[in-house]
């Protein structure tokens, strides 16, 4: 109920924002190591989208930033996370943990591999979700919007499986989900003009 609540209310608020004509703060968060591939053109048309609809975006690309993987501290296989929604490793986690509450939007992309995230994305997404099972860490997460694009440039398999999983963890967050797109290469041109239209009326979506 309280957190229905929250979640209303965040929606009133960006409502009141837009309408007073201030630009939608979102970022982008990229697990591809190739900042020219196919993940970058997907997100590019994202991008191109959300700036036609006056959003502001700012992009961070995880294989340029030091996060490392979960350490599961304490014997128990928690840590800190479950006790006061924190992660005890001192990397750039924590300062994207920042950007994404005070942003009002994020997305997330990955290059598929092996029907699955990259190891870039799916290293921050595992310690974000122990964060997020406490309330402190979920605080200023739940509840925000979020796009998913899995972009699978190979033999073109796995795209729909790597949304599936991208969305399950995403949802454990608290994120609310507008989309999720599967791209794959043999579709990816048409897969751009889809998220650009996205993008563009993202700010529209509840
Ligand atoms: C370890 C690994 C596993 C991959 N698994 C798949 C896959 O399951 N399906 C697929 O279509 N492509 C697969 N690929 C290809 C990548 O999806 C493709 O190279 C993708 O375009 C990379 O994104 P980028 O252009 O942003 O680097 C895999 C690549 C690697 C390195």
């Amino acid at each position: 109920m309280g957190i229905q609540i929250g979640i209303g209310l965040r929606i009133i608020l960006n409502t009141i924002k837009m309408i007073k004509g201030e630009k939608m703060k979102t970022i982008v968060i990229t697990g591809s190591r190739n900042n020219k591939g196919q993940t970058a053109k997907a997100t590019g048309a994202l991008i191109e989208g959300l700036k036609d609809a006056s959003a502001t975006t700012e992009e961070f690309f995880l294989v340029n930033m030091d996060i490392q993987r979960c350490r599961q501290c304490n014997d128990d296989g928690w840590g800190i996370c479950r006790t006061e929604g924190k992660c005890i490793i001192d990397d750039d986690f924590k300062m994207l943990v920042e950007k994404i509450k005070d942003s009002q939007a994020v997305v997330f992309a990955t290059p598929v591999y092996f029907s699955d995230l990259s190891e870039s994305l799916r290293a921050f997404l595992d310690r974000l979700r122990r964060t997020c099972m406490n309330e402190a860490g979920k605080s200023g997460i739940e509840g925000k919007r979020a796009i998913g694009v899995c972009v699978a440039g190979g033999g073109g398999g796995g795209a729909p499986e790597c949304t599936v999983n991208l969305e399950k963890i995403l949802q454990r967050c608290g994120f609310v989900l507008v989309d999720v797109v599967p791209v794959k290469r043999q579709n990816l041109d048409e897969k751009l003009e889809i998220l650009k239209s996205i993008g563009r009326n993202f700010s529209k979506k509840q």
